[in-house]
């Protein structure tokens, strides 16, 4: 693998790419590497003749400073993980702070009541900054295939909008939420966890399993106030928000309807770490 730090050789490197006609495959990160970001990587290895790794850590998606300040990052890690998988044709490409911001960014983004809701209206800003990097690269990098992990549903959504209201020619692919064994979601963020927040953490899984065991059974406004009770039961939880909502235009279910896109999408505060997650609630009787 090459790593670049600079937009324009990893361009020019790319346009070398572009004319032997060989399929891009681009998978953004914020660094601190683990088996979710592997299981994205694996996939566009699979189904991309050249992939891209990026590592940025966004600030302009960051709505608390703080937040910011305190993400993990070990980029002699993320290399040589990345070292081990990656091919001889593969790149990284780890710009800093001006190469992706040479000015402030003023774009502004709108995606309707997509950014308004659950991560939308607890972290004000953050999709803007999001649609913003990800643009950035995708205007810079012209990759075919771009993986995302559907650990961020909305996200995921977003960028799917994101591309269609820009006219990109790049295929958006979702790829399925990578577990601990206990079922917390892989994140870069567990890592901030003491070990009493780590424990009680397994918590967001187990009610997302139970709403699993639970939807259409039960009303959802009922199932909604249980999963809630469930989590906040505990002294180091605190549930930001929890919403049933079609997984494909992130509008809120109230009715139990036969649908196989109905989302539960949680997040979770444990100390000060936020834990996002969500489960696909399909019923046997749905499929
Ligand atoms: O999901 C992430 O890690 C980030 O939001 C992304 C897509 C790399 C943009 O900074």
């Amino acid at each position: 693998m090459k790593v670049f730090y600079k937009k324009k050789s990893l361009k020019n490197r790319l346009e070398a790419i572009r004319k032997k006609h060989l399929k891009i495959g681009l998978v953004l990160t914020m660094g601190a590497l683990h088996s979710g970001h592997y299981s994205l990587i694996e996939r566009a290895i699979i189904e991309s003749e050249v992939v891209v790794v990026t590592i940025f850590v966004n600030p302009t998606q960051f709505n608390d400073r703080e937040d910011f300040k305190k993400y993990p990052h070990d980029i002699e890690k993320d290399l040589m993980e990345l070292r081990s998988l990656l091919r001889k044709e593969d790149m990284v490409f780890i710009p800093d702070n001006k190469e992706m911001y040479p000015e402030p960014d003023l774009l502004v983004f709108d995606f309707g009541h997509l950014d308004k809701i659950m991560e939308g209206s607890h972290r004000p800003g953050h999709f803007n900054g999001v649609a913003q990097i990800v643009s950035k690269f995708l205007n810079i990098i012209k990759p075919d295939l771009a993986y995302f992990g559907e650990k961020d549903l909305q996200q995921l959504v977003i960028i799917r909008k994101l591309v269609e209201m820009t006219n990109m020619r790049v295929q958006i692919v979702g790829c399925p939420i990578i577990r601990e064994p206990d079922g917390l979601a892989m994140s870069s963020r567990n890592q901030l966890l003491s070990v009493e927040e780590r424990k009680e953490a397994v918590k967001v899984y187990q009610a997302l399993s139970q709403a699993f065991n639970l939807a259409d059974k039960i009303p959802v406004e009922t199932l909604k106030k249980n999963t809630i009770g469930f989590i906040n039961n505990s002294s180091i939880l605190t549930v930001e928000y929890f919403e049933i909502v079609n997984g494909e235009n992130l509008l809120p279910i109230k009715k139990w309807i036969k649908n196989k896109h109905v989302f539960a999408c949680i997040a979770v505060k444990a100390g000060n770490v936020r834990l996002i997650d969500n489960i696909r609630l399909i019923n046997k009787q749905y499929t």
